[in-house]
């Protein structure tokens, strides 16, 4: 099955309205967007959701996702965001359960899957985020946590459903740590994933369905993961975040 790449960039708390801008100012003159076009690769970021509209208004080309979204429309729920609000800015992809969510602030796959059911139900895209932390690699069970968050995360979700969903596969313990996972295991666990997803929706969304790898993605490493079979693509942080590496990340796919 012909997958297409994709190169999604997480911004995490970095980047602010003012370097947001210079980042589409040298992205629109780079040319970037053709050259990603040409290379059959689908390219997006992901800001901070201040920094969102402007980007979604001046990163052509490109898809521009929130870094999370409420379950709920509405209502008391202070400092979040809701799914209506991003529709209002014309923002309809959203990356959910990031492991800085679930380290941080406690997240678990069962509110993954009500704020994954809420975006699917709105025609939302949504990139998943799995992986173990150095401790549960370490244990030798990093299958089951990932069996966990996959089948708690995507619960309830149709076939249909799922066709919405982009997979990201990444280790706690690679992330902004320079300890890159191998590729190996990049593709062990991608392949396992793709496995799971058979299980849950057949053969045909398991073939479709996109799985990036994500932790210590830089521009001298992004071709090795791209080769591997089930890998579709990196969901990156740091080097993501200027214009001239997020450039360099693209021509080395
Ligand atoms: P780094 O690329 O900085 O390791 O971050 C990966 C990540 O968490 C992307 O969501």
């Amino acid at each position: 099955m012909n997958r297409k790449k994709f190169l999604m960039g997480n911004w995490k708390m970095n980047n602010t309205i003012a370097e947001s801008k210079e980042f589409c100012d040298q992205i629109q003159s780079s040319g970037l967007v053709r050259l990603a076009r040409n290379k059959g690769i689908v390219i997006g970021v992901a800001p901070s959701y201040l920094s969102l509209r402007y980007v979604q208004k001046h990163a052509h080309g490109m898809i521009v996702a929130a870094q999370d979204a409420h379950y709920a429309s509405h209502g008391a729920y202070t400092s979040s965001v809701s799914i209506p609000m991003l529709k209002e800015i014309e923002v309809d992809w959203s990356i959910i359960g990031h492991s800085e969510k679930r380290t941080y602030e406690g997240e678990t796959s069962f509110l993954c899957n009500r704020k994954i059911k809420a975006l699917v139900k709105e025609n939302f895209h949504v990139v998943y985020c799995v992986g173990e932390t150095a401790k549960e690699y370490d244990e030798g069970i990093t299958k089951d946590v990932i069996r966990e968050q996959i089948v708690t995360g995507l619960m309830g979700l149709t076939k249909e459903d799922i066709q919405n969903v982009v997979i990201a596969y990444e280790p706690v313990w690679s992330i902004g740590t320079g300890k890159n996972a191998s590729v190996e295991i990049a593709q062990d666990i991608c392949s396992y994933i793709r496995s799971l997803i058979n299980d849950l929706f057949g053969k045909i969304a398991s073939q479709k369905i996109q799985i990036l790898y994500g932790g210590s993605v830089k521009p001298n490493n992004i071709h090795d993961y791209l080769e591997a079979e089930d890998v579709d693509g990196a969901l990156v942080g740091g080097a993501s975040l200027k214009a001239e590496s997020f450039q360099a990340l693209v021509e080395n796919i």
